[in-house]
């Protein structure tokens, strides 16, 4: 509805020979705060200085170049002071969106934003031959959030995991596990040998070995790459297990492995555009004159860098996917890091490095504001935060289930914990640091993924229980809390296209949250069993109210359950 309020509104100020871009226009679309101040207006004050009036007078020739108007979509359209407030007819409205909704089904909220265009999501990106930590877990859940709306707004997405899989760590783990090592444990659970080796081993001591056998390997030495690729085979088997679990899929796997040759190659591009300096034997490039710094190519020892394999990634993926976008999902702390690599890239002269965007996220803090990852100088595992967090849910299930299967608890507790953590986070802006505290995120009441889950199961409960004749129906005198649940479902387009825009799933969390308590305002208001004449139509709002919470839950990576 908003779509023929803006046309309505570019119409009128096009008549008016008022330039604005569409999207300005949009953007200056409101929803008033209450009911009777109308369903959407415009505020003129940002148009005075454009048309050198005052606002009420803008407002007044807008209604007027307006002029009459549908009555099947607006009961009115009136000035109120320097606004313009559209007032929706409101059968019709409740009409146009159930209808919509229903017809539509999956594909209902999507505008086509993307269309025509190829867009690389890189997120995840661990380091192998570590447990996954909780590190890299918002990267997951907010990366894999984003490409899901990307595709949802119809853009060709190639997701991407850049493992870190190369680096002077490496050579520690090599020598570490000759000195340390166990066979037998590394084959009974290869990633905690890993681990214990690696903590072992991070000693400013053995700084010296470990470069040395990364040398080794970037020279090719046949049995130190051996070992090395056991490492990380081992290492993706588990990776690919979390992501199963958490029903995350990649379209490719990378590492930063995969670019060590090529890394040489971009060091020799660099040289011949006379990008590079010496620096205390190593090689840099300097960004100092424009505000980003030094940034560090090839190490005196002539070890490959990060950032250097990086360019060479991202020259290579552009030649692959020739993309439109590219957005590295990374921690805010990577952030002048990639600043340094888009820069360098434009000054390699490739254009498209303006297509390039680092997507970053504050940190998880634990209850007492501090980071979380390293509470008590140790690293959180996801797979423990995962336990956990499947133990609350199974009590909460417990506690209102009293039949319930071993297998279907395990399997629902999964899906609580998925929806806790997931919707625990995304409801942040991303940009802000998140309090992590588990036992909130799984609590069935307040704003929290279970309670989405909940409501979800609530509808599917009622639709269960009534006949299936849902497609006919009819539009009766609307209860308020009818009105605000067929408004709040007309708005999930916009919810999307918003997130979409900003690159930021919490507009789509926060909808999800606003639109479950206007369902269940509507349900303790409005009985729909048996309500006679109404059921038709209820029936439809609660199918239709159902069908978009999927959506929307499901742009969140949160996978719905039929009973709670
Ligand atoms: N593996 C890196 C880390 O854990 C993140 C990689 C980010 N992506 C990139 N293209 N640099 O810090």
């Amino acid at each position: 509805m908003k779509e023929l309020v803006f046309k309505i509104l570019r119409k009128a100020l096009q008549d008016l020979k008022v330039k604005i871009p569409d999207e300005k226009l949009e953007s200056l679309i409101e929803l008033p705060p209450s009911q009777d101040m109308g369903d959407y207006a415009l505020p003129c004050f940002s148009l005075s200085p454009i048309m050198k009036l005052d606002a009420h007078e803008i407002a007044l020739q807008v209604r007027e170049k307006i002029g009459n108007i549908e009555e099947t979509d607006f009961s009115s359209i009136d000035v109120t002071g320097p606004y313009v407030n559209f007032f929706l007819n409101r059968k019709s409205l409740a009409r146009q969106t159930v209808w919509d909704i229903i017809n539509k089904k999956a594909s209902y909220g999507s505008s086509g934003l993307g269309k025509k265009k190829k867009v690389v999501f890189e997120f995840s990106s661990p380091n192998v031959a570590k447990p996954f930590g909780i590190g890299h877990l918002r990267s997951t859940i907010i990366g894999n959030s984003l490409a899901s709306i990307f595709e949802f707004e119809s853009a060709k997405v190639t997701r991407l995991n850049y493992l870190g899989d190369w680096g002077t760590q490496f050579g520690r783990l090599l020598f570490g596990f000759k000195k340390f090592g166990n066979e037998k444990l590394l084959e009974k659970d290869p990633l905690k040998q890993l681990y214990s080796i690696y903590v072992k081993t991070s000693k400013k001591m053995y700084d010296e070995k470990a470069r040395e056998w990364f040398r080794k390997m970037e020279a090719g030495d046949k049995s130190s790459l051996l070992l090395w690729k056991v490492f990380r085979d081992v290492s993706i088997a588990k990776l690919k297990k979390v992501y199963k679990q958490l029903g995350i899929t990649f379209d490719s796997y990378e590492g930063e492995s995969d670019y060590n040759k090529k890394a040489k190659l971009v060091l020799q591009q660099l040289d011949k555009k006379k990008l590079l300096k010496k620096s205390s034997g190593a090689l840099v490039v300097d960004l100092e004159k424009l505000g980003l710094g030094v940034a560090l190519m090839e190490k005196s020892d002539g070890a490959t860098l990060y950032a250097t394999r990086d360019l060479a990634a991202a020259i290579a993926r552009y030649d692959k996917y020739k993309f439109d976008f590219m957005f590295y999902e990374v921690g805010q702390e990577q952030k002048l890091y990639f600043e340094q690599l888009f820069k360098i890239l434009g000054l390699m002269g490739y254009q498209w490095s303006k297509d390039c965007f680092h997507i970053s996220h504050g940190l998880y803090l634990d209850s007492k504001g501090k980071k979380f990852s390293t509470r008590k100088g140790k690293t959180v595992f996801l797979e423990d935060i995962l336990e956990k967090t499947k133990t609350l849910a199974a009590k909460e299930i417990k506690k209102r289930t009293k039949k319930i299967s071993k297998a279907d608890l395990e399997e629902r507790s999964l899906r609580v914990a998925i929806a806790a953590i997931f919707y625990g986070d995304l409801k942040n802006n991303r940009r802000n640091d998140v309090v992590f505290d588990l036992k909130r995120f799984v609590s069935f009441e307040g704003d929290t993924g279970p309670y989405l889950l909940y409501s979800y199961a609530r509808a599917s409960s009622i639709l269960r229980k009534s006949k299936p004749q849902m497609r006919k129906f009819e539009v009766p005198e609307l209860h308020d809390k009818e009105l605000s649940l067929a408004k709040k479902l007309s708005q999930f387009p916009d919810a999307v296209a918003n997130a979409y825009r900003s690159l930021n799933p919490a507009a789509i969390a926060n909808y999800s949250s606003e639109l479950a308590q206007s369902f269940n305002e509507f349900y303790h208001a409005c009985p729909v069993l048996g309500s006679e004449e109404k059921e038709t139509f209820r029936l439809a709002l609660v199918e239709s109210f159902r069908q978009v919470m999927k959506n929307a839950l499901t742009l969140l990576g949160i996978t719905t359950v039929e009973e709670m």
